[in-house]
């Protein structure tokens, strides 16, 4: 197993599918591990803010015996009151995993460069891995069968975007992405999923048009316009994303009984209308939920590991 729980890209597919097994047994039979993790301590790093995140993390961490100490973004000044590094040798003398979530990646890899113990990402401008395990997770409740499913997601090519374009990759998932020109997922994000997905047959299609991406989609994922550190470009991206709004027009266009996904928190009447979030093909609270039961099975696996190898 890894030592980190950075990006998806890390996991082998045996790896990813293993997380995904002992997510289904802690979500089935929590009371095995209700002590699992007693007298360990996560230190979960805020410098963005969380409703999702924060409550599954901690809750988990209860629920496996385990403690966890919340960061706010004033405490550490991450970088400016002092660097990664230091945070990172600090905390390793006093707590048994991480949790960041922050703006450069580059802070979340410096600090698990630097600290003995495991760190877990739980969102930075470029990545969001917790979520989109759990929307495959999800996915594969749902509907089953990874390796012959299309999921379109559709908006901003970003940190969501992303993680769910190198956890199709692991799993051989079709996805189509539809954003704005000028919005597309990072180029190197896209190359190292497709030389991932070689060993899946994973196919991905990038376009600026929503209908022919949504054709035929087993589930539509949509995600704010704006994610956070980017609201002040809120009201210039209104216009330019509005045709990619999912509204009860574009779900027609996707297959008939197609999920609609979003990680929330989602901007209604923005990247999608009442009337599809509320809906019974919507499932966005079960992908919620579902944070809690992967990362419980993330923090089982690299703290045990981690106590296992000393
Ligand atoms: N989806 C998600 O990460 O939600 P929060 O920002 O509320 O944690
Ligand atoms: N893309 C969003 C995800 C929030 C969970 C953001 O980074 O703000």
């Amino acid at each position: 197993m890894i030592h980190d729980f950075l990006s998806i890209h890390d996991l082998t597919p045996y790896q990813f599918s293993h997380i995904m097994d002992l997510t289904r047994e802690v979500k089935e039979k929590p009371h095995r591990f209700r002590e699992r993790l007693k007298n360990k301590i996560l230190a979960m790093i805020f410098e963005k803010p969380s409703l999702r995140t924060r409550m599954t993390f901690e809750t988990g961490m209860l629920q496996l015996g385990g403690e966890a100490i919340y960061l706010a973004p004033s405490d550490i000044q991450m970088g400016t009151r002092e660097i990664p590094h230091d945070v990172g040798k600090n905390l390793e003398r006093w707590v048994d995993a991480i949790m960041i979530r922050t703006f450069a990646n580059q802070i979340a890899v410096d600090l698990a460069q630097a600290s003995a113990i495991p760190v877990i990402n739980a969102l930075t401008d470029l990545l969001h891995p917790c979520q989109a395990m759990a929307d495959f997770f999800t996915l594969k409740e749902k509907i089953g069968d990874l390796t012959h499913m299309k999921l379109t997601y559709l908006g901003d090519g970003n940190n969501v975007c992303h993680s769910l374009l190198f956890a199709a990759a692991k799993t051989g998932t079709e996805m189509a992405v539809a954003t704005p020109a000028g919005f597309e997922p990072d180029s190197d994000i896209v190359k190292k999923a497709v030389q991932d997905g070689q060993e899946t047959e994973f196919k991905v299609h990038i376009t600026s048009d929503p209908s022919e991406a949504v054709q035929d989609a087993d589930a539509v994922y949509t995600d704010v316009w704006a994610s956070m550190g980017k609201e002040n470009e809120k009201s210039k991206r209104a216009d330019l994303f509005s045709p990619y709004q999912v509204n009860r027009e574009l779900m027609t266009k996707a297959k008939q009984d197609a999920l609609f996904m979003h990680c929330l928190p989602a901007h209604r009447g923005e990247e999608v209308t009442d009337d599809v979030i509320d809906s019974n093909q919507s499932v966005v609270f079960d992908q919620a939920e579902n944070r809690l039961h992967v990362q419980k099975a993330i923090m089982l696996l690299l703290i045990e590991q981690k106590n296992k190898n000393g």
